[in-house]
């Protein structure tokens, strides 16, 4: 199944850091950000990924990932010329998409969490329609919030309400089937100009065709959009792979584990790296029993 990272936008509560800089490009302790959702695009089992980006920034992303190849992976770009919305990127990845499912990952989303591969697995079976995944927060006036039904279906989905009806936030993960950007040309921009994800979700749930899995608490799902969230996820990702001795979306290793390279070319990309400070990560990896 094909993936598309979505990271434009503009940015704005992080300014000035994001002045000359696209926010998904920002270190999150010893990464850019872009490649978390990267990685969670990987663990799902995603080769194929489109990243939409601003007309400045998206020269920044070439850059850096290139074809995919040294991964496994075939990676394409396309520019969103203004934020007009997060569902805008189901139209510009319209012929991307091909007529077939597809995952949409915000570029400054970070899931972690144990069995996250096998979740987005269960997901990738189970999707007929829409697939949204909700996880707790102690703020959810500030996302799309989830309610469910006594079976456990969605019954709404609420952006930013004013009197949450759960404390599910929407995440920045979707999972779709192939009508959603015909759904998507089909939204009216919202009063502040957007083309809603939410309203494109509640398209599917108009519809009764729209999942809503629980990232239960073992999970860590953080965005990154303010200073706070920022140096919060840098400290979260310090802090597991410190204790661990393990990294968290190291792009090399899940291209490596999840079998997109082979072992030879993953020896060459330890080699490529060998003195930089990941170097001896990827060298312990390849000598792993
Ligand atoms: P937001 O955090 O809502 O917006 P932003 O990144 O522009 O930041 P700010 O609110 O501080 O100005 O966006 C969530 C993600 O979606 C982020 O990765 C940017 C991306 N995005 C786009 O790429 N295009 C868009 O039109 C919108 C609305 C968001």
């Amino acid at each position: 199944m094909k993936g598309i990272i979505l990271a434009g936008g503009s940015g704005t509560r992080l300014a000035p850091l994001t002045a000359v800089v696209s926010k998904q490009l920002l270190p999150v302790y010893n990464k850019p950000m872009v490649h978390f959702p990267l990685a969670t695009l990987m663990l799902a089992g995603t080769r194929e990924i489109l990243i939409i980006s601003t007309p400045r920034d998206i020269g920044g992303f070439k850059i850096l990932l290139g074809d995919g190849r040294r991964l496994g992976l075939k990676i394409s770009y396309a520019v969103q010329s203004s934020p007009r919305g997060i569902a805008e990127a189901l139209i510009i990845g319209e012929k991307f998409i091909g007529g077939g499912n597809c995952w949409l990952i915000l570029g400054d989303n970070i899931f972690f969490g144990h069995g996250l591969s096998q979740e987005l697995e269960a997901a990738k079976l189970e999707n007929a329609g829409a697939t949204v995944f909700g996880y707790s927060v102690s703020d959810p006036q500030r996302y799309g919030v989830l309610a469910f039904d006594d079976k456990g279906a969605p019954k709404s989905i609420e952006e930013k309400p004013a009197k949450p009806l759960s404390n599910y936030a929407v995440t920045g993960l979707y999972l779709y089937d192939s009508r959603a950007s015909e759904f998507a040309r089909k939204l009216k921009p919202s009063a502040r100009g957007e083309l809603e994800i939410t309203s494109l979700n509640n398209t599917y749930l108009s519809k009764g065709e729209l999942k809503a899995r629980k990232l239960g608490r073992g999970y860590a799902w953080l965005d990154t959009g303010t200073y706070d969230s920022l140096l919060e996820a840098a400290n979260f990702i310090q802090a597991i792979e410190k204790r661990q001795g393990l990294q968290v979306a190291c792009v090399e290793e899940i291209a490596y584990r999840m079998g997109f390279i082979s072992r030879r070319q993953f020896a060459g990309l330890s080699r490529e790296m060998a003195a930089t400070p990941q170097g001896p990560y990827l060298k312990s990896v390849l000598e792993e029993q």
